[in-house]
């Protein structure tokens, strides 16, 4: 499988605290059968002052210490860029990093607010399709607003963005909430990605293979490859065996 969210870079978001910690959770993530992950670190003007560029060398760190390893992990960064007026400036200033490219576009990871989806997301969201960046939405199951009525993405949908479930949520384990919409959006075959969405090897574990079972038994097989390997992969540029 291939995780295009998670948080395992050290010491620079909530994700891991240190290179042992971010060892540890792609030791635990390669035991889960996932063979790709891209790193995507909280970029969150006000509260994780990351870009592109600071990202960079904390992941070349990893890259390096995984090497020593020797664990079958690929691994890519990117990073998980929060709604805000500053991905303008970031944009500009050639800072925003990318998951991968699909179609010719270059496709990023977008974080709208937990509580609500502001006014002028949609304004954002194609203001970026238009600079040839194509948003994947993040946890969208989370998202109250979603929660409340899951049509509010659908202005999202209809100027092609993407969307990411969040595994622990389709797993039921972030609450009904998240778990009911997680199924409404399965069951209307909106989702492009599940991905771990790690932080750590706790309450939030870089594992899939619990929603990729669900995935599969409730929507076939076919839809959980689609979803954990299919999909990812295309977006990563990860080349598949036939
Ligand atoms: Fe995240």
């Amino acid at each position: 499988m291939i995780d295009l969210h998670c948080h395992i870079l050290a010491g620079i978001d909530d994700g891991a605290r240190d290179l042992d910690e971010a060892v540890a959770l792609c030791q635990m993530a390669v035991a889960d059968g996932i063979r790709h992950m891209t790193a995507t670190p909280h970029i969150h003007p006000g509260r994780w002052e990351n870009r592109r560029s600071s990202i960079e060398p904390v992941f070349q760190q990893l890259r390096q210490r995984l090497a020593q390893e020797q664990l079958p992990l690929s691994l890519a960064m990117a990073g998980e860029v929060r709604l805000s007026a500053e991905v303008l400036a970031l944009f500009a200033e050639g800072e925003l990093p990318f998951l991968g490219q699909l179609d010719g576009r270059q496709v990023m990871l977008l974080e709208l607010p937990h509580g609500s989806i502001p006014p002028g997301s949609d304004k954002l969201a194609k203001w970026l399709i238009e600079r040839n960046i194509l948003p994947i939405i993040a946890h969208p199951e989370r998202n109250k607003a979603v929660v409340a009525d899951i049509d509010k993405l659908l202005p999202f949908l209809e100027m092609g963005c993407l969307t990411q479930l969040t595994a622990m949520s389709v797993s039921g384990r972030f609450g009904e909430g998240a778990e009911h919409t997680a199924h409404a959006i399965l069951a209307q075959d909106w989702a492009t990605i599940v991905a771990s969405d790690a932080h750590n090897t706790g309450s939030r574990p870089p594992i899939l293979s619990e929603a990729y079972n669900v995935v599969a038994e409730r929507y076939g097989p076919e839809r959980a490859e689609r979803l954990f390997v299919r999909n990812p992969a295309a977006i990563a540029g990860i080349e598949l065996d036939a």
